[in-house]
């Protein structure tokens, strides 16, 4: 099992959840009560979108949430660069407002394409919001509409994020010790 104590904080837990007061503010400014989906990106979205969701509720809106899946990351720190996109739901997004909630944007490889393949479901509107950036590493022409936090090129884990599909579980973002990864040889 890998240990909190195997990694280094970078943004506090009390940090997050302000900013992400911040974002639903700015959010729900632009964003209308009825037709609104949360796209969540899998796996990583899913930490960030829960406390999304909850603070737009309190701003007064009501998204339903529906989940997709990209997969451009093997097991370790070097993306493929190829992005697959699975979806799962029947939800009708003709006419819906769409925000697409991951937990980082890095070559922005992912949320492009997630962007296309949204628009041929014919959504009035597609948004995108991230709690992390990582502007230094674009590889494609994509600009997320609402980011929690620029960061410099270093790998993160925690809050949703993962290496080998550890250290989701912290409840703060940081960087793991090189000598402690453990990674598969
Ligand atoms: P992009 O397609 O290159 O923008 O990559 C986005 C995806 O890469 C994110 O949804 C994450 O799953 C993963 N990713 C990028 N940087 C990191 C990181 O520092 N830690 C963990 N996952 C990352
Ligand atoms: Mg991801």
């Amino acid at each position: 099992m890998k240990e909190a104590s195997n990694t280094k904080p970078l943004i506090s837990e009390l940090e997050i959840h302000h900013r992400i007061s911040q974002l639903a503010k700015e959010i729900a400014g632009n964003f209308s009560v009825g037709n609104m989906v949360l796209m969540v990106v899998l796996k990583g979205g899913f930490i960030f979108a829960a406390d999304l969701l909850r603070r737009l509720h309190g701003r007064g809106l009501d998204p339903a949430v529906e989940f997709i899946r990209a997969s451009s990351y093997g097991e370790g720190e070097k993306s493929t660069g190829k992005v697959e996109i699975s979806i799962d739901t029947s939800r009708d997004l003709k006419g819906m407002q769409v925000l697409i909630v991951d937990d980082i944007i890095d070559s922005g490889r992912t949320l492009k394409a997630m962007s296309e393949y949204i628009w041929t479901k014919s959504p009035v509107s597609i948004q995108s919001c991230t709690l992390l950036d990582k502007p230094s590493r674009r590889e494609v022409d994509f600009s997320v509409d609402y980011a929690g936090f620029e960061i410099p090129d270093i790998f993160v884990v925690g809050y949703g994020l993962d290496l080998g599909q550890n250290f989701r579980f912290l409840p703060f973002i940081g960087t793991v010790e090189a000598d402690k990864q453990n990674k598969p040889k």
